[in-house]
């Protein structure tokens, strides 16, 4: 019972963040990455990211917005604080949800699932606004300019728009599930 509730005010608040033109400020990251993941939920992915794009459709992406489980382990490893994950997570995955939004016109039926998804992620930007770069390990700091720099020997590689997602919501899990005290299901 306390699930459907809590579905439902989840579901309310999206419904409000649609009416009011995303004024989400006041949610905190644990509600943010929490609506993120209702939205990333398996079947939503496989419509919108899948079924309603042509077989086989990849997105150009550069190697460094790939970012996997494995990538986190390493940087663990390598003794990468857990805000400076955070960090790079937002920003690859927020370029990574630009990416898709940026080869649909309006009219393609996952136009609006990734606008509402650029929506959520310019809300959790705000949270990320107060951290510099200098304030993240130098590793970090290197891998998120070279995600937004639009340098032309940046190296491409092609990804399907479903298995970005899929990275999106799997390392969001990895770096959110225990501070956020999400239930490890
Ligand atoms: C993740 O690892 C792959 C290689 O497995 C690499 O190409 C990519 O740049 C890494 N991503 C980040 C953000 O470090
Ligand atoms: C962690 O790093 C050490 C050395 O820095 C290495 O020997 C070990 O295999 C690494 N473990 C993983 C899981 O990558």
């Amino acid at each position: 019972m306390a699930t459907v509730n809590m579905q439902q005010g989840y579901t309310a608040v999206l419904w409000v963040l649609a009416v009011l033109g995303m004024e989400a400020t006041a949610l905190g990251e644990c509600e943010l990455t929490r609506l993120l993941q209702d939205k990333l939920q398996y079947e939503m992915r496989l419509q919108y990211m899948k079924h309603y794009f042509p077989i086989n459709y990849m997105v150009q992406v550069q190697y460094e917005e790939v970012l996997r489980p494995s990538n986190i382990t390493r940087l663990r490893n390598g003794t990468v604080s857990e805000v400076a994950l955070r960090y790079l997570w937002f920003h690859v995955s927020s370029q990574a949800v630009l990416r898709i939004h940026e080869v649909l016109p309006e009219k393609h039926p996952s136009w609006k699932y990734t606008q509402e998804l650029c929506q959520l992620f310019d809300a959790l930007g705000k949270e990320y606004s107060k951290y510099q770069q200098s304030d993240v390990e130098a590793v970090v700091a290197d891998l998120v300019k070279l995600i937004h720099s639009t340098g032309v020997e940046s190296r491409r590689k092609a990804v399907r728009p479903k298995a970005l997602l899929d990275n999106c919501l799997k390392v969001m899990r990895m770096l959110y599930g225990a501070p956020c005290q999400w239930e490890s299901t």
